[in-house]
């Protein structure tokens, strides 16, 4: 395990046009065109995006994966066979923008992830506090609680996200210590809970964007980052990902 992992979470933005033009930008770059970057498209674009990514090396990652693992009655889901099916190698699991509107819970994201494993996608497991339980002082048993899951997994490669939600899409950036002390926390879990884990990649999101990548990624235990709005566009992305690539 070396290098940072840079995914772009595009959320449910682009269209076909558009996020073909991403990719051809992406991929015609090498500081994007290597390993350890990925792009987290919309599901309905996977198998487009899957096709232009071939022969290149970004890898392919989807938003959410269903927490039902068999092939059934269960319109609207997209199950982790499917996501391995068309190539995705990463999967988001429990997005606080999932956690919030759709109230995924630890045992919905449980099954996620599980679900990813056994197809052979890595899950990103997304934790992250409010800004009310920041601010009131309960931030570090609220991450406990959802790292909790991870302790019930035997087995596997998986990376956890630490995305405080007053971060994501605010302009707000967490500080370097507070993301310095949270990575520590996660980590230092993930070893005392998460047994064979100890290899375990964090990555940071929430706000990255090309002016503040490089001192996030430098941070201690920040092993690199999920991107969201500074993913849609190939010149901000690069930066992020040149950031990434200039460390260990
Ligand atoms: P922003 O980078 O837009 O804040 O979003 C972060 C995020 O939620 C990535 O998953």
């Amino acid at each position: 395990m070396s290098g940072k992992l840079v995914i772009g979470n595009w959320k449910m933005n682009t269209r076909s046009e558009s996020a073909q033009a991403l990719v051809a930008a992406l991929l015609a770059d090498p500081a994007t065109n290597r390993d350890g970057v990925g792009v987290a498209a919309p599901a309905v674009y996977l198998a487009q995006v899957a096709r232009q990514l071939e022969g290149g090396r970004i890898a392919l990652a989807s938003q959410d994966v269903s927490r039902y693992d068999a092939d059934g009655a269960f319109t609207g889901e997209t199950s982790a066979a499917m996501l391995a099916d068309v190539g995705c190698r990463y999967a988001l699991v429990g997005h606080s923008e999932r956690r919030q509107y759709f109230a995924e819970s630890n045992e919905a994201l449980l099954r996620k992830m599980r679900n990813a494993l056994a197809a052979g996608v890595t899950p990103v497991l997304c934790v992250g506090e409010t800004l009310e339980q920041r601010e009131g002082g309960q931030y570090l048993e609220v991450i406990r609680q959802q790292l909790a899951i991870l302790a019930e997994i035997a087995d596997g490669e998986y990376v956890v996200a630490y995305e405080p939600v007053w971060a994501i899409g605010t302009g707000k950036v967490a500080s370097l210590e507070q993301i310095a002390e949270m990575h520590a926390f996660i980590k230092n879990w993930c070893l005392q809970n998460a047994g064979s884990s100890a290899n375990i990649r964090v990555l940071y999101g929430g706000s990255v964007k090309a002016e503040n990548a490089e001192a996030i990624l430098a941070t201690k235990n920040v092993d690199g980052a999920l991107v969201g709005g500074a993913s849609l566009s190939a010149d901000s992305f690069r930066v992020i990902c040149q950031a990434a690539g200039k460390l260990i």
